[in-house]
């Protein structure tokens, strides 16, 4: 029987390996569709904290991730809205992230945001990044990339990213809150963070942006 579902890229890996900017790049060159996984779990953080709901709820934060209404901007727009709201900024911070992470290892959350993510697969295709989403999410996807770099690495990225942007940090700070994430988002026991099978794992320890180029 003929599949008729669009195609899918999917670019897994842990927080600040690039999946983002690489799963960007790769949507606009392929002028597919593009779904950032982890600003759904980043949105219900900030829903959450905005609701004064726990993160220890987790019927409360289900209710929550079900009747979420949020917008993303299109093409190469970051924008991101929660009721309408721009929260772009406000869902990119440390804190966002941890508070993210502990929101998306309950499975009913996982449950809840499962169709909105499907959703998302349309013609002509779909680039799908975050954590499962070729384990789970689209587990059917005919190319998967585990997008990977050392946890000092990534801090280090970090840590110049927030510095250009003038905002005052300590590396070591960084470094803790990304292994402390790593072992949460790997050791949950729903959707953990690992490769899927089938997947091409990248590692960009030592690899500058700069020096990557997709295939045309
Ligand atoms: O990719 P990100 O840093 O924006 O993701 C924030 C958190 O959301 C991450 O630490 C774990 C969670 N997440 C997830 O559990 N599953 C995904 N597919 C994407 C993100």
């Amino acid at each position: 029987m003929l599949d008729n579902k669009p195609p899918v890229l999917t670019i897994d890996g842990p927080g600040g390996a690039g999946k983002g900017t690489i799963s960007r790049l790769a949507a606009g060159k392929l002028g597919w569709h593009y779904l950032d996984s982890g600003a759904l779990y980043r949105l219900l953080g900030l829903s959450a904290t905005e609701h004064g709901t726990s993160v220890d709820d987790e019927t409360g934060l289900c209710e929550l991730a079900l009747s979420l209404q949020i917008r993303f901007g299109a093409g190469q727009d970051e924008s991101v809205y929660l009721d309408e709201r721009e929260v772009s900024h406000l869902i990119r911070t440390e804190q966002a992230g941890t508070m993210a992470s502990k929101v998306a290892a309950w499975p009913g959350v996982r449950a809840a945001l499962l169709d909105r993510q499907r959703r998302f697969r349309q013609m002509p295709g779909l680039v799908a990044d975050g954590r499962d989403m070729g384990t789970v999410v689209f587990s059917d996807a005919a190319r998967k990339i585990f997008l990977t770099a050392s946890a000092e690495e990534r801090a280090e990225r970090r840590y110049k990213q927030l510095i250009a942007k003038g905002i005052d940090v300590k590396i070591g700070d960084l470094l803790a809150d990304i292994q402390t994430r790593d072992e949460r988002d790997s050791q949950r026991a729903v959707a953990p963070l690992k490769p899927a099978d089938d997947a091409v794992v990248v590692d960009t320890t030592a690899v500058s942006y700069t020096h990557l180029t997709l295939p045309t």
